[in-house]
């Protein structure tokens, strides 16, 4: 049976599209939303993705994850930079977490080159576009160990 992957993002990730496109990319999050179901459909995972500007939400869909879902991939934007509390509560899930970016994190400004989400991340992409989700389910269906994951 597929597995089932928790997609979030994070604040300001619903005006994807219309966002500074140059840093951003122009595709809109729904845009994004159906690659990682098409891709989630090749993988033989099952897609659940969703977008909050709450971190309270946030907090609550980690939690939930924990019975409802075998992986997380996390573009927690903003709140990257700030949250200790998604960081708890992604240490508190205990499963494989795939944390995201769609600018290179690392060659912007110094508040967002620290991440508290790569303390409990697997592993990070950045900087890649909206490829980076499509990585990042490739890298959780090898660690789920699901048709089509490749053992990379
Ligand atoms: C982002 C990078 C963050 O620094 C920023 O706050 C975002 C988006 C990205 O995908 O590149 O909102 O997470």
């Amino acid at each position: 049976m597929g597995k089932s992957i928790l997609i979030i993002n994070g604040p300001n990730l619903n005006m994807l599209g219309t966002r500074q496109p140059e840093v951003y990319g122009s595709d809109t999050l729904a845009d994004i939303e159906a690659a990682c179901v098409a891709r989630g459909k090749a993988l033989d995972l099952t897609i659940d993705f969703r977008q909050t500007n709450d971190e309270g939400e946030m907090v609550d869909w980690i939690q939930a994850a924990r019975t409802d879902h075998d992986g997380i991939v996390i573009n927690a934007a903003a709140y990257t930079h700030t949250s200790v509390a998604v960081l708890d509560a992604l240490l508190a899930v205990e499963m494989p977490v795939i944390e995201v970016h769609l600018s290179n994190i690392h060659q912007r400004d110094e508040f967002r080159q620290h991440s508290y989400v790569a303390k409990a991340a697997t592993g990070m992409i950045c900087g890649l576009g909206a490829q980076g989700y499509s990585l990042a389910l490739e890298a959780l269906a090898s660690r789920l160990g699901t048709n089509g994951g490749s053992t990379a």
